[in-house]
């Protein structure tokens, strides 16, 4: 355990996405062969240090992309490469504005290719700045404590800006349950996000904290511009989404790296979150005989991830019947990873287990080939009975 984030598990699971995907991203767009950007420039529109308990930062989000990008800058050297580095912090209160430009101040450097730029003032007063300094890909991290602070139409620039992405924290429980209020000043503190109008628009079916998820993941895919916008739930010790950590791209290569690494992110912030309460539970009622390790059974996340499967399952063969026609594995992909929480790998599987089911062909078993899943250029063919009738159902598993 790591006692730095003891007692905000949450937060540890945040940095944890934001650590592992701006590592994949920066090796991708500044190493790749087939996506290589001269530069990268990472964006955090409220840096913080906010609750921050090491004295060197490392528990922040700041300090975290900081030495990522460092040792991808280091790793590319070593390759003979001389990616160039940009990264702009803004931070609203003087304060932490403070300690924040001291603890950065020393990583900026020019004539080596990183280059660190702060703001003291509000995210949305900065996107000027932002916009004359970012070159090449950019990604952009809004991690605010609460909703009306990013409204779209004031940070579109941003938003909007090719090559980029945006990955936001987006108050799921607190946004859920003032969705519900209809006090005119909390209906117009969401306007900003969920655009004017909204109570119209809300889905009123659903449980109100998924109404309200579903529009901002469909407003911030707008406003963006993004061909893919996925969200990760993210949970407190309690078994209720605490914020999501939604992500916009128009690529679907970091569609496939983030749903990998948010899996394994996951993962991780289940067995987190086992341990926390293992040791709230022995602070109450004395030790116990086993460690968190040895009890750990991660039955609610393989669980949850059947039921993905299924659920994609189900809207592939929705999908092929309302086409009428085959679809390469390459387009369905990405397609069923923007809609459900599977990684690439999961996807084939699912395939191939409808394939099991004589619900699609196989058609990379076709002739000569040993491959045992679908790769993108195979066809997803659905399997119409010969009478004209209905397809066989669905397998209860399809692991
Ligand atoms: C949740 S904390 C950020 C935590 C940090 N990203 C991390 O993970 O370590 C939000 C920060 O945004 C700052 N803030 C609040 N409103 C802001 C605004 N409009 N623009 C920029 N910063 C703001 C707060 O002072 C606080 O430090």
């Amino acid at each position: 355990m790591n006692e730095a984030y003891a007692g905000r598990e949450q937060t540890e699971a945040k940095h944890a996405i934001l650590r592992h995907y701006l590592q994949e991203l920066a090796l991708i767009t500044l190493g790749g062969k087939e996506y290589a950007y001269p530069t990268l420039t990472y964006v955090d529109g409220f840096s913080g240090p906010w609750q921050s308990r090491c004295g060197d930062y490392s528990d922040t989000s700041f300090m975290i992309a900081l030495g990522v990008l460092k040792d991808v800058q280091r790793q590319l050297v070593r390759r003979g490469k001389r990616p160039v580095i940009k990264c702009f912090f803004a931070e609203k209160n003087r304060i932490s504005f403070a300690q924040l430009d001291a603890a950065v101040r020393t990583y900026d450097n020019p004539s080596n290719g990183f280059h660190v730029e702060t703001f003291n003032g509000t995210f949305q007063g900065a996107i000027a700045d932002i916009m004359r300094f970012a070159e090449g890909f950019t990604l952009t991290f809004i991690d605010p404590t609460g909703w009306t602070e990013y409204p779209f139409d004031k940070i579109a620039p941003l938003l909007t800006r090719r090559p980029g992405e945006v990955l936001v924290n987006y108050m799921y429980d607190f946004a859920g349950r003032f969705t519900s209020w209809s006090d005119p000043k909390i209906v117009e503190s969401f306007n900003g996000i969920l655009r004017p109008g909204w109570p119209e628009r809300i889905d009123r079916s659903l449980p109100p904290g998924e109404a309200a998820e579903n529009l901002f993941r469909q407003e911030f895919k707008d406003a963006g511009g993004f061909q893919y916008a996925v969200s990760t739930p993210i949970k407190k010790l309690a078994e209720r989404t605490h914020f999501c950590l939604t992500y916009g791209t128009r690529h679907w290569k970091g569609l496939e790296v983030y749903r990998s690494l948010e899996r394994k992110a996951l993962k991780q912030h289940d067995f987190r979150r086992f341990e926390a309460k293992l040791a709230k539970e022995e602070e109450e009622s004395g030790p116990l005989m086993f460690k968190a390790s040895e009890l750990h059974q991660p039955f609610t996340l393989d669980a949850q991830t059947e039921r993905e499967k299924h659920s994609a399952a189900e809207w592939l063969i929705k999908m092929l019947r309302e086409r009428g026609r085959p679809i390469p594995f390459g387009q369905v992909s990405p397609q069923m990873l923007d809609r459900f929480a599977l990684t690439p790998s999961e996807a084939k599987d699912v395939c191939v287990a409808m394939a099991d089911n004589a619900l699609i062909l196989p058609t990379w078993l076709d002739v000569g080939s040993k491959r045992k899943k679908p790769d993108k250029r195979d066809l997803i063919i659905l399997v119409v009975p010969p009478d004209g009738g209905t397809a066989p159902s669905l397998g209860a598993s399809l692991s």
